[in-house]
């Protein structure tokens, strides 16, 4: 007897709706591996479940889906992996987002209830192959740490900040940047920014071996104040494409500037060695707006101080407020946010001068792994006027199992694994700004930091 189900699948397949299966797996009710469930673990996990990346074991077989069912089941289901920490309901919507629909999640839901089965292997959607070559084509600019940094087989997760010499002796527009992990079993997720006041060189002379070791930032100087680079170049996670700037809009890599890259590296339980890449692709047409950064802080004495931020041991939900306010009319390109092991959630909220708001951002479970960039899908018009405002919890609690203070203390602003930090990093361009290709003002300012980053190179 042919059941109805099976019937209606027959029926569908004849009137032709088969086609629509690979993209709408709800569409049937007793999902199969190869028809169904192989083609969401291509798209949603792959990209880091396979051998010789970062995620601890391979989802390409039938054997070992099914070996890990369950453990996907409730990771999906908790929203766990794949590892996206941003509201799918507010804020955004972001480039790239690694998140599963209500549909394939209810597809896996039904599969593993269902004990699995593995279905007709002629279903089976053409196995994925990975290039290793650069997306874009060969980048202008390749750059490199002139030494492999050889990464300890034991030990917490590791940030490091490699300083690359630009080499480049005229400041050049930028429409994207690209990332070649070294060693993808360790290469967590990156970082990248440039510096033109030759302090991070500094840094890095400062400690034996390639880079220099970081928490979160990009390092703290002399006085114990954090080091902020002059601007940023993006960020790279495993399966995410490179960020292609269009409509006029670039970065600017002055003269003789220094690329860091942060690496964030987890260890694999054996010494491993990396040397990872950054592409850089130059503009190929006339840019007129530069992709400017500036934060959102909780408040602050002055400029160059600390944000006043004092955690109260013991406290499991510490609320912390900031503000920034946009003095002329720009778009938001991309936002990065930033807290360490106590972060709890984070928002950034437009208030705009009309009274609306607009949530453009919304981390419920921060997760200090995943420090991601989010480049939204189309930039934000943020007008004269507007306000960001900034809203987080953290939990100082002994309760909380990332608190790195066991019994728990006083938690003050710094760079330290056992301070914490709130930032909200903006990404903007100003609507008002006409460039004709011209280096970005403040000019005078550009040049004063180009004399000083000119000094001889590392080993010349
Ligand atoms: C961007 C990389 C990435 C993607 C994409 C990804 N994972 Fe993971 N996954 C990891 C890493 C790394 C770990 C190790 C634990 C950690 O770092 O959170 C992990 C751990 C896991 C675990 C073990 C969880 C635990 O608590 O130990 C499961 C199960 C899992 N992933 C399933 C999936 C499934 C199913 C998908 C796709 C729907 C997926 N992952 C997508 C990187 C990824």
């Amino acid at each position: 007897m042919i059941r109805p189900l099976a019937r209606s699948a027959a029926l569908a397949s004849f009137l032709g709706l088969g086609l629509l299966a690979g993209t709408q797996t709800w569409a049937f009710a007793d999902p199969t591996y190869h028809r169904d469930v192989e083609p969401l673990l291509q798209k949603h996990c792959q990209d880091c479940h396979r051998p010789g990346q970062v995620a601890p074991f391979a989802l390409l077989t039938y054997e070992q889906a099914r070996k890990r069912a369950s453990d996907m089941q409730t990771v999906i289901e908790d929203r766990k992996m794949p590892p996206w920490h941003a509201s799918t309901k507010e804020g955004g919507p972001f480039r790239g987002a690694r998140v599963l629909n209500e549909g394939e999640i209810k597809t896996l839901a039904d599969w593993v209830s269902a004990d699995c089965p593995k279905g007709d292997p002629n279903d089976a959607p053409t196995p994925r192959k990975w290039d290793s070559d650069w997306t874009l084509g060969k980048p202008d600019l390749i750059l490199k740490p002139a030494a492999a940094y050889t990464l300890a087989a034991s030990g917490a997760d590791e940030l490091r900040v490699f300083v690359l010499p630009s080499g480049l002796t005229e400041g050049r527009w930028i429409r994207a940047v690209d990332f070649k992990p070294g060693n993808t079993r360790i290469v967590h997720h990156m970082l990248c920014a440039f510096d033109v006041s030759g302090r991070a060189r500094e840094m890095d002379d400062d400690e034996p071996g390639p880079g220099y070791l970081t928490f979160g930032g990009y390092g703290r100087l002399k006085s114990g104040l954090p080091f902020f680079p002059a601007g940023g170049l993006g960020g790279w996670a495993p399966g995410k494409f490179p960020n292609v700037l269009k409509g006029g809009v670039g970065r600017y890599l002055p003269a003789h500037a220094d690329v860091l890259l942060q690496v964030h590296y987890h260890r694999d339980g054996k010494v491993e060695t990396d040397a990872s890449s950054i592409g850089i692709y130059f503009a190929k047409e006339p840019i007129d707006k530069l992709v400017r950064g500036s934060l959102v802080l909780p408040p602050r004495a002055g400029l160059f101080s600390r944000p006043k931020l004092s955690i109260p041991a013991g406290d499991p939900n510490y609320e912390v407020r900031g503000e920034w306010t946009a003095r002329a009319d720009i778009h938001l390109h991309a936002l990065t946010p930033h807290m360490h092991w106590l972060g709890k959630d984070l928002l950034l909220t437009a208030v705009f001068p009309d009274g609306k708001k607009r949530t453009l951002i919304k981390v419920d479970h921060w997760d200090f792994n995943w420090q991601d960039i989010y480049d939204f899908q189309s930039p934000v018009a943020i007008p004269a006027g507007t306000k960001v405002e900034l809203l987080a919890h953290f939990d100082n609690s002994a309760a909380n199992p990332t608190n790195p203070n066991k019994p728990p203390k006083v938690v003050k602003w710094g760079e330290q694994t056992t301070d914490e930090m709130c930032i909200g990093f903006l990404h903007f361009t100003r609507d008002d700004e006409h460039l004709h290709n011209q280096p970005p003002p403040p000019a005078a300012w550009i040049e004063m930091m180009e004399k000083r980053a000119a000094r001889p190179q590392p080993g010349s």
